[in-house]
């Protein structure tokens, strides 16, 4: 069959992007592998799609032979996970209604007849620790969700199902402070998503983003928190006795916002998880010698300030994410362009390189002897490489419809389309 013989009824398409989310308390361990359910539950910031995010494409026809994806332009198996999410959400399906016409397109018991092509595209590196699974699957779920009319049988649904395809996808489901609670039930039905705060909740909240490498990480997630659960006797008791003051907590810090509070445990959680890798046989190294010396500026920022204004998180990769507040994210950027600055033109290390050089040329302001004296005892020495690119972002909503014409797949070929300028991938230099 010809590629041109695929083809689709533009009415039968959905266009999403979805957020990326940085937990604060993380997620690490599954309670059921096939369900999976987590050992403990987390709490994570959805950040601004205008700074990162995934666009996805969903369109279903008759004349698709097979369901089919494309991944940044390459076409790529639904493994079992993207599967399972399928076939969630074809079991929720109800009629779709043509807006202006208010006829059935396609009636419920209809929709067997139908396959989706999906396109897939990623503005920032995949695999990198920068929660690339989260906004994809959470994306995925979304467009299937709108183009099969679909119904939530129990609240929270949708958001369990992206839990299938991925644990932190449930999370970036909502915009703001978002909780993906463990739940109590063996089938997973209480395993879902609630959002504390909206994204307009703190509105000074930032979050500067410090890419130190964008290669795929060589131990997965996945396989990870297995060999964690397996090994890790401190997994256990993190699971156990640490997480659930410490989230009743820090959620409370949130919604008070009270940044002490909430930085402090930030770190701490990092820097629990990154121990049960250690604590891992044979053990898991996710941060490098570039991401232990950030470690050690942002301590001796908050040491200068004599309190926590700037905490820094790592999930599955050496990527440093600061969260910090308006007041301070200049000072905290200022910090971080003097160690690391830009090896070219701010506009190829950057998201905002207008920022970057404005805080840059008028570093004197926020940096003075004293405190460049003690960053530099951190033994760090100023240097261009080691941080391949920076995002300066906030927290923001969860995915958001786009219009026809920024979709990912062509009405008359069924194949995949390159993505508008504002789904631009961002390329990194080495
Ligand atoms: C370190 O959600 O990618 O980022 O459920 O196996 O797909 P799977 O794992 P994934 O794990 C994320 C782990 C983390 C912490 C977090 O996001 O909470």
């Amino acid at each position: 069959m010809s590629s041109s013989s695929f083809s689709f009824d533009p009415k039968l398409c959905e266009t999403f992007t979805s957020p990326t989310n940085i937990a604060v308390i993380k997620y690490w361990g599954k309670n059921d592998v096939k369900l999976n359910t987590p050992m403990n539950s987390s709490v994570s910031l959805t950040l601004d799609q205008s700074d990162l995010h995934t666009i996805t494409s969903v369109a279903a026809s008759k004349t698709f032979q097979e369901d089919k994806l494309w991944l940044n332009d390459i076409e790529t198996e639904i493994n079992g996970r993207g599967q399972v999410c399928l076939r969630e959400i074809r079991r929720l399906a109800q009629d779709r209604i043509d807006p202006e016409t208010g006829k059935v397109l396609v009636s419920k018991s209809e929709w067997d007849q139908y396959k989706v092509h999906i396109s897939s595209v990623n503005t920032f590196p995949t695999g990198a620790g920068l929660a690339s699974s989260a906004a994809g699957l959470c994306c995925l779920v979304k467009a299937l969700s709108e183009l099969f009319c679909a119904k939530e049988e129990y609240p929270g649904q949708f958001t369990a199902i992206c839990r299938q395809g991925s644990g932190s996808a449930s999370r970036s489901w909502y915009g703001g402070f978002v909780r993906w609670q463990k739940g109590e039930k063996l089938d997973g039905t209480d395993s879902i998503a609630v959002q504390i705060a909206d994204e307009n909740h703190w509105p000074e909240m930032r979050a500067v983003i410090l890419v130190v490498s964008d290669k795929e990480k060589d131990t997965s997630s996945t396989s990870g928190m297995e060999t964690s659960r397996l090994t890790s006797p401190l997994l256990q008791y993190r699971a156990t006795s640490v997480v659930q003051p410490r989230l009743d907590e820090i959620e409370a810090a949130y919604l008070a916002k009270d940044f002490e509070t909430f930085g402090r445990i930030t770190m701490q959680d990092s820097n629990q998880f990154h121990a049960t890798c250690l604590d891992t046989y044979p053990p898991i190294f996710y941060m490098n010698d570039v991401s232990k010396s950030i470690i050690k500026l942002v301590h001796v920022i908050n040491e200068k300030a004599g309190k926590v204004i700037a905490s820094y998180t790592f999930d599955a990769g050496p990527n440093a994410v600061i969260y910090t507040l308006e007041k301070d994210v200049e000072l905290v950027f200022a910090v971080m362009a003097r160690y690391f600055p830009a090896p070219g033109v701010p506009s190829d290390y950057c998201n905002n390189p207008d920022a970057y050089s404005k805080i840059v040329s008028n570093s004197s302001n926020y940096l003075n002897n004293d405190l460049i004296q003690s960053l530099n005892s951190t033994g760090r020495i100023p240097r261009a490489g080691d941080v391949k690119y920076m995002f300066l972002t906030k927290p923001g909503p969860g995915p958001i419809r786009q219009p026809s014409n920024e979709s990912l797949l062509d009405p008359k070929t069924g194949g995949p389309i390159a993505p508008g300028p504002s789904h631009k991938r961002l390329k990194i230099s080495h």
